[in-house]
């Protein structure tokens, strides 16, 4: 199986620790930033030589240093350079394009790198090629709320080791949400399994636009003035009848906001999650502090806060208000 790595997104929910030119997928909150965890689970199911990462100029240097420090090298034809980003769909098609041009007709796993997934579900991935013949194959997560920032799949017939699905739904509001798990939907992991045929027959039947951008042959720069920004989600997911899903039952999180971080890390006696800084805390509960400065933090009768504290950014909001961190990059981009 060849693997694409998907690594030119932002994280803009992790403002102030994740930037434009620090993104999240290459944090190092703990041993490994989850991008090189994303590449050490690649290599369960393909050759470094079979590894494509579709990134951009400004993150190449992140993506190759990170890759040497695990003790391996990328074949230079291997990095997919964007020239601005336009989402996960042209992200993908870009991959599957050069894969198909280099090997001919493979399956190809999509791996977003900003996950944490349990190395075990590789197993499961690579036991799905099977099915990649007939149908896309997206991997579910059993719920566990009614979270807005992810993809819904619905079952139906069991094929093989997965389930046809009938209806993938992406980012629903939280009543549909609600909705899609007292139906039994599952999350969508973010991972797919994509034979490169068939994948371009679903591009040219739902994105007709972008796969003929990929039959001329100019080069990526041009290619990418016309392209139109849009995820796999929906531009293709949603809309093909030729999709199934297998489950994944391994752990996995998607660090998507700071909420999902301090679920991650080892909690104090309080439930606080302590990011390596000194602190003093009073009556306090349930927060997430993060300073790397040489500095002590203290909290006072505060609970189920965030404090992220950086050299030239400081947050604070609670716990339950991380999704809208993103509000506060793009307001200060339109400040610029
Ligand atoms: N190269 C490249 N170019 N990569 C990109 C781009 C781009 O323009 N945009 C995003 N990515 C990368 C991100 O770095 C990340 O690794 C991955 O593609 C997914 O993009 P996100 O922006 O993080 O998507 P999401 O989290 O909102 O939603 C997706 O993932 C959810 C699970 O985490 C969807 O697939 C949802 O359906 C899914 O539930
Ligand atoms: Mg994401």
């Amino acid at each position: 199986m060849k693997s694409i790595v998907l690594a030119g997104g932002s994280g803009t929910r992790l403002w102030p620790l994740s930037r434009e030119k620090n993104p999240k997928q290459f944090l190092k909150l703990k041993e490994r930033s989850f991008f090189q965890d994303t590449i050490l689970r690649c290599l369960e199911v393909s050759d470094i030589s079979e590894i494509f990462i579709v990134t951009n100029e400004s993150q190449k240097f992140f993506v190759l240093g990170q890759i040497e420090e695990l003790g391996y090298e990328i074949p230079k034809d291997n990095l997919l350079l964007e020239p601005i980003g336009r989402n996960t769909l042209p992200a993908i098609s870009y991959g599957i394009y050069e894969i198909k041009k280099r090997f001919g007709k493979s399956v190809v796993g999509i791996f977003s790198s900003d996950h944490i997934l349990d190395k075990n579900a590789m197993v499961t991935i690579r036991n799905a090629e099977l099915l990649a013949s007939e149908y896309l194959l997206t991997f579910g997560i059993v719920p566990t709320s009614p979270h807005t920032g992810y993809g819904y799949i619905k079952p139906s017939i069991p094929l093989g080791i997965g389930f046809k699905v009938s209806e993938f739904k992406e980012k629903p509001d939280m009543s549909d949400a609600r909705k899609y798990i007292q139906e039994g939907c599952l999350w969508n992991s973010g991972m797919f399994l994509f034979d490169t045929d068939l994948y371009f027959k679903e591009l040219k039947k739902h994105a007709p636009d972008i796969y003929d951008i990929f039959q001329t042959l100019e080069d990526v720069g041009k290619i990418y003035e016309r392209m139109p920004s849009i995820s796999i989600d929906y531009g293709i997911m949603e809309k093909s009848d030729h999709v199934a899903v297998v489950k994944i039952e391994d752990r996995w999180s998607d660090l998507g906001n700071f909420n999902a971080i301090y679920e991650e890390f080892d909690k104090d006696e309080n439930s606080n999650v302590i990011y390596n800084c000194d602190y003093e805390l009073i009556n306090s509960s349930g927060n997430l502090i993060y300073s790397k400065l040489d500095k002590i933090v203290s909290l006072i009768d505060t609970n189920n806060m965030i404090v992220i504290d950086t050299p030239d950014a400081l947050l604070v909001c609670p716990k339950e208000s991380s999704q809208k961190v993103k509000e506060v990059v793009s307001n200060l981009k339109e400040k610029e």
